[in-house]
């Protein structure tokens, strides 16, 4: 445990992460988050960005390096060694701070109720009673605009209010951080501005959220900054407008061009 500055709320130092002994996939990524920050992380197919937030969220262990979530440390320096039971126990605690929304609209439940789904990992994970759970839900039902759905089932929501739920019931775990891995890429046009507006309501509440995105407008209008990640590297962090307009690197710009055909200064 550690009693660092809270600006820094998350600390990611020299991170990497291999699979079967394959090359690097993350290959020594760092970076610090502060508090409220919303951070954006594009990059090619394939570079690592759903491992990195699967990391971050100790789904998957690091092979090495340091991760600091809120006060919760994790530092593994050799990738032979059996995982002890600290860096389990902090692995484990790291996974209570840390909310996640995965790619696609099946996060829920599909035989539970809208309100039963984000009530049930506060009363089974934090054994809260059933009437606070409830207010808890319910609450975070309305700040994503679905008070009205709570006795809806999951078949019966749009894309955008599944993934709206599915931010909730992160929400109801009170987290740290926010990790969305692609949350709109399954979603008609038209419903993906419902959610990324819950991403931008959010981080005017001061939530700290990472999100994994091809939605480039909303990466560069709502992002405080832009990680691109390729080959598992950070290659470029910046501001949007500054890493649209003036890419430093030519790896970035060579991306921004083909993804987002949009002109990219040279
Ligand atoms: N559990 C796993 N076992 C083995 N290899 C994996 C595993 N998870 C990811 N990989 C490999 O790691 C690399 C990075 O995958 P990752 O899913 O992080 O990429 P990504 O940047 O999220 O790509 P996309 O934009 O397509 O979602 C890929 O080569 C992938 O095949
Ligand atoms: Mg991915």
């Amino acid at each position: 445990m550690v009693n660092l500055p809270e600006e820094s709320l998350i600390v990611i130092k020299n991170l990497c992460k291999s699979f079967d002994d394959d090359a690097d996939i993350l290959n020594g990524i760092s970076i610090n988050i502060k508090k409220g920050d919303l951070v954006s992380i594009i990059g090619p197919s394939g570079c690592g960005k759903s491992t990195l937030l699967r990391c971050l969220n100790c789904l998957e262990l690091i092979d090495s390096g340091y991760l600091r979530v809120g006060n919760v440390e994790l530092r593994r320096d050799r990738p032979d060694k059996r995982p002890d039971d600290v860096m389990l126990d902090a692995a484990h605690k790291i996974r209570g701070e840390v909310g996640m929304v995965f790619q696609g609209y099946n996060n829920l439940f599909p035989h539970k109720t809208v309100l039963q789904n984000v009530m049930l990992a506060p009363v089974v994970v934090k054994k809260m009673n059933a009437e606070e759970a409830r207010e808890t839900a319910m609450k975070q039902l309305k700040k994503v605009g679905l008070a009205e759905y709570s006795n809806k089932y999951p078949s019966t929501l749009s894309g955008g209010e599944s993934q709206r739920a599915a931010i909730a019931r992160a929400l109801a775990m009170n987290p740290k951080v926010m990790l969305y891995d692609e949350p709109t890429s399954a979603l008609d046009p038209v419903l993906v501005g419902e959610v990324l507006q819950v991403m931008k309501d959010l981080d005017s509440e001061g939530m700290t959220q990472i999100i994994v995105t091809h939605e480039m407008q909303f990466a560069r209008d709502a992002s405080d900054y832009i990680v691109f990640l390729d080959k598992g590297e950070i290659v470029e962090c910046d501001d949007g407008d500054a890493l649209f307009a003036n890419p430093r690197s030519p790896r970035t710009r060579e991306f921004l061009r083909h993804f987002t055909g949009m002109a990219v200064a040279c």
